[in-house]
């Protein structure tokens, strides 16, 4: 693997998901690995899970961790090739990451979307500007369209919680929100959903809320919650603003939220969601405090799915 940004940098799914389910068995079996190794970790946007978990996941390998709040600390970077730099950026990518490839080994990036333009969110110009520049690999912290360590992550915990031959029937459903947030955790469960292969995999949302067919190209799309959510055996909840009208609040119908009434339909379904959520706006009390709910699950592998990856890139 020489960046991870993307389900298809990824040959072998089964392979890292078998890899972050033995760290998570024995954390500090490869602590030799990254030994006077470091890992920069650029931040453009906030994050709570992301960077904790990639953290831990560098000192368990024995690699040291550098974190940059680019956001609050750094020169504010201009990503345009060509730009004429007389308005508020300072340094361009193409002086500052080949800097970050001779002090780092591996570099992790978080950069969310504009939300205002889809042609130019949907470029992914800013990781591909430091994969061009940095000479190193790049690991994705989530970007404007994806969130591969977020989605690593889901299909461990559906693994280790799956244990029936039969494939599960997951269904990714929308949720309300009263901000418009990006497609990338929806765009990027789905890719990996149907790269991974084995499950029944349903989509379900409200009109004009279609996902770029890119990611979700293999699923079954619905608009009727009810329907999706029968003998459902694991609900991944996330909000999403339009795709098509890009960035968008169309509506904020409470009806979508979930609740232990629908989840009656369901074949006893364990509950997923990325996390940070808004309680009894996206996921009821109810059910986030209740038996089905395996989020706290799903975020402690977060740091199993960062070893696995700084551990296949460090090798
Ligand atoms: N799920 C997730 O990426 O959480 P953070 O934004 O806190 O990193």
């Amino acid at each position: 693997m020489r960046n991870f940004v993307s389900a298809a940098d990824v040959a072998d799914i089964d392979s890292i998901v078998q890899s972050a389910l033995a760290y998570k068995a024995d954390p500090l079996k490869d602590r030799t690995l990254g030994a006077n190794k470091r890992v920069g970790m650029l931040f453009l946007n906030p994050s709570m899970r992301t960077r904790l978990s990639t953290q831990i996941a560098a000192q368990n390998l024995g690699a040291e961790a550098i974190v940059f709040n680019v956001d609050k600390e750094g020169w504010a970077l201009e990503f345009e090739e060509e730009a004429i730099m007389s308005g508020n950026t300072v340094e361009h990518v193409k002086d500052a990451a080949p800097i970050m490839g001779r002090y780092f080994d591996i570099l992790c990036i978080r950069t969310f979307p504009s939300l205002k333009n889809k042609e130019d969110d949907y470029s992914e110009l800013y990781i591909n500007q430091f994969i061009k520049y940095s000479g190193i690999p790049v690991v994705s912290l989530e970007s404007a369209t994806l969130h591969p360590l977020q989605s690593l992550t889901d299909i461990v915990t559906i693994q280790e919680v799956w244990k029936e031959k039969r494939k599960p029937k997951i269904v990714l459903s929308w949720a309300p929100h009263v901000k418009a947030l990006p497609q990338c955790v929806a765009n990027s469960f789905s890719q990996w959903v149907n790269a991974w292969g084995k499950a029944d995999f349903v989509i379900t949302h409200p009109e004009d809320y279609e996902l770029d067919t890119k990611f979700t190209k293999g699923a079954t799309i619905t608009h009727n919650q009810d329907e999706a959510l029968k003998d459902a055996d694991f609900v991944y909840v996330k909000n999403w603003s339009t795709y098509a009208d890009y960035g968008k609040i169309y509506t904020n119908d409470p009806e979508w939220m979930l609740t232990n009434e629908k989840m009656k339909a369901t074949n006893g379904a364990k509950v997923m969601h990325c996390l940070p959520v808004r309680r009894n706006v996206e996921l009821s009390d109810e059910i986030l405090d209740g038996p089905s709910s395996i989020v706290t699950q799903e975020a402690s592998n977060r740091v199993w799915a960062a070893q696995a990856v700084l551990g296949d890139l460090l090798r």
